[in-house]
């Protein structure tokens, strides 16, 4: 590989897409990748701030501030990590990215879907995902996952939560290319072999 490649991991709160990202870059390491984890929000400096306010901050915040918020980090991000990551060669395996602005602002929120897309480019440029995975679990299993100690956004509610995932499936329906969608209704042993056999055959068409 000349030009390096960027994986994301997607899905509700609770889906599992953490423990998976992490799976895989343990494996793409195995064969001798050179992998960078990261995540959105917070990877590192600026957008830990940012991270912060957008999961801790307990006053009103308007639905386009988070949204914006949720872009200034993808937008920092892109520029002082991602980019350069990709075209050094290596392989970015990240924990979020535009699809989550799309699902939980666009679909979860309500705002405007094609506005949130255009955002999503500004913020990004010419870099856009080679492959994703979508951890898909019912709604019920996943806010059990969470637990009791939740965030400001995974403490939006179980309607919220179910258009959330909702968004992601129409995502993947819409770029079906791009984005797998993987059972995570299982357990972490059998989601990873799934999650695998996606990645291998896209490694294979590299
Ligand atoms: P995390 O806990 O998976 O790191 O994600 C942080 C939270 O932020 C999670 O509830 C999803 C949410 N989020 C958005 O609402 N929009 C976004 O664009 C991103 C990246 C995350």
């Amino acid at each position: 590989m000349k030009k390096g490649c960027f994986i994301t991991f997607e899905g509700a709160d609770g889906c599992g897409k953490t423990t998976q990202s992490k799976l895989v870059q343990e494996y793409l390491e195995n064969f001798g990748y050179e992998v960078i984890w990261t995540r959105e929000p917070g990877a590192k400096g600026l957008g830990q701030n940012i991270r912060e306010l957008l999961l801790h901050y307990d006053g009103e915040v308007a639905p386009m501030c988070e949204a914006f918020l949720f872009l200034a980090d993808r937008a920092q991000h892109i520029e002082h990590l991602i980019k350069p990551a990709v075209n050094a060669g290596k392989i970015v395996v990240c924990d979020r990215h535009t699809d989550s602005t799309i699902a939980y602002q666009g679909y979860g929120r309500g705002e405007d879907i094609k506005q949130l897309k255009y955002l999503n480019s500004l913020a990004t440029g010419d870099i856009k995902p080679d492959l994703t995975f979508v951890f898909d679990v019912s709604t019920e299993v996943a806010q059990k996952r969470v637990g009791d100690e939740k965030d400001r956004m995974e403490s939006a509610g179980m309607e919220f939560h179910k258009k959330v995932r909702y968004g992601y499936l129409e995502i993947a329906k819409q770029e079906p290319d791009r984005v797998k969608v993987i059972d995570a209704n299982n357990g972490i042993d059998k989601v990873f072999e799934d999650t695998k056999r996606v990645l291998n055959n896209f490694l294979s068409s590299l």
